[in-house]
């Protein structure tokens, strides 16, 4: 099993963190884990939209033998989409939201565990050649991956790491 923090940090930037999905392709689509369709049926993803700059902050628990942690991630759009699709692998994900020009919205999260990828779904088009952030908090355990989180700790940019 990969570490849990080298997965989150190395996976999206290799995958290119944010994709386009299939829009308006209902059928045959992969189902996400609380039943809906999952707009995105491969692993591997076309580059539509580029990440830009990832800010990543982890606070461990040596007690708890957890972590948790903050991500945000700067997009630049070249097509127009409602949806963003992220890696993200055995993570506890919460408080999803879009940074937009115009202010702070909750994004809808769509979990694909078989891909290990999360759909982040906006009510509202996110425009071409327009900037955008997304921030998602995450939580999971150490545990195994212990060892791990430290050798791949190295790569965060304002990681918080003791
Ligand atoms: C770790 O978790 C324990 C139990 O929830 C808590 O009491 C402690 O303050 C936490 N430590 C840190 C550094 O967050
Ligand atoms: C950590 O593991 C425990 C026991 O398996 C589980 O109940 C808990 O939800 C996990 N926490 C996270 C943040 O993954």
């Amino acid at each position: 099993m990969f570490p849990l923090l080298l997965v989150l940090v190395v996976s999206i930037p290799l995958s290119s963190g944010a994709q386009i999905p299939n829009q308006g392709q209902a059928k045959d689509l992969p189902v996400a884990t609380n039943g809906e369709p999952f707009p995105w049926d491969r692993m591997r993803l076309p580059i539509t939209i580029s990440p830009l700059h990832y800010d990543l902050t982890i606070h461990p628990n040596l007690t708890t033998l957890d972590f948790t942690g903050v991500v945000r991630i700067s997009l630049d759009m070249q097509e127009d989409t409602s949806t963003v699709v992220l890696h993200a692998k055995q993570m506890h994900i919460s408080n999803v939201v879009l940074l937009a020009p115009e202010g702070i919205r909750p994004l809808r999260v769509l979990e694909y565990p078989r891909f290990h990828q999360l759909a982040l779904l906006s009510d509202s088009v996110l425009t071409k050649g327009r900037k955008y952030e997304v921030q998602l908090e995450f939580a999971a355990n150490l545990s195994d991956s212990f060892h791990g989180f430290y050798k791949g700790s190295y790569r965060t940019s304002s990681g918080e790491v003791r």
